[in-house]
């Protein structure tokens, strides 16, 4: 297998890629949530890439369907979005590359240890949950982050706002990357994307290229960005 280095990486050098895919589910009582409709197949996609490119990579997989095809990638699993932020928390320093594919919710219903084991009957009045909000996963990483650990953002918009959108989140959570895409990639076989880097840089793909193909183009993306800092 080929393992596609920079010129300054000894033949050793193994990136390491951590990458986190698919939604988040937010309990209200011991068997209703409130989730999104993330399949996680983008993140998938791409920690098997990456695994065939050579690199060591560590998936962090939510609720999904989805396993990956590689039998080297290693596999954690998470429900919420606060069991995602204690695995980031354990694997953030052994990584050279953050992917931040996930769909983190930005809200979790604010419920007692009581309401998490037990179940919400149905009464005549309204019902109201309160919401709390989540910590920001990939800012709180990107705070604690090594030098030459190169972290990257997904940024889904409208398509009228997803540039401006996209630079204001690759500034506010302290990434080098951001990678953006209209609202209407979510269930379709193909994507449009543009990689802003934080040195101004942007790459388009050539107009929508198959999901399949994404992972690829995303990592010689990467690789361009990323230096070898585990020699
Ligand atoms: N993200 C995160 N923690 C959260 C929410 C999002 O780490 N609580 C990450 C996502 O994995 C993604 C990036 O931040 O890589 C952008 O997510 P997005 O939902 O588009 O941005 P938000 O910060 O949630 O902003 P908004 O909801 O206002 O668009």
């Amino acid at each position: 297998m080929t393992i596609e280095t920079s010129p300054d990486c000894p033949p050793h050098c193994q990136r390491r890629l951590l990458i986190t895919a698919g939604p988040t589910h937010e309990p209200i009582d011991s068997v209703r949530y409130i989730g999104n409709r993330s399949s996680g197949r983008l993140g998938v996609d791409l920690a098997d890439a990456a695994a065939r490119r050579g690199w060591a990579v560590t998936l962090l997989l939510g609720p999904s369907a989805l396993v990956p095809a590689e039998p080297s990638v290693t596999l954690a699993r998470y429900r919420t979005a606060s069991d995602l932020g204690e695995l980031l928390a354990a694997h953030q320093k052994a990584c050279d590359v953050l992917v931040m594919a996930a769909a983190v919710a930005d809200y979790r219903p604010k419920v007692t240890p009581e309401q998490l084991t037990g179940k919400l009957r149905r009464k005549d009045a309204k019902m109201v949950i309160e919401l709390e909000p989540t910590e920001d996963l990939l800012a709180g990483c990107a705070s604690r982050r090594d030098p030459g650990q190169v972290f990257v953002g997904f940024a889904l918009e409208p398509r009228e706002r997803m540039m401006s959108s996209a630079r204001d989140k690759l500034e506010r959570k302290g990434i080098d990357l951001i990678v953006a895409n209209p609202l209407e990639t979510m269930e379709a076989g193909a994507i449009e994307a543009v990689v802003l880097g934080r040195d101004g840089s942007a790459r388009r793909t050539e107009g929508a290229i198959e999901k399949a193909a994404f992972g690829d183009w995303l990592l010689t993306v990467i690789e361009e960005a990323a230096t070898c800092v585990n020699d």
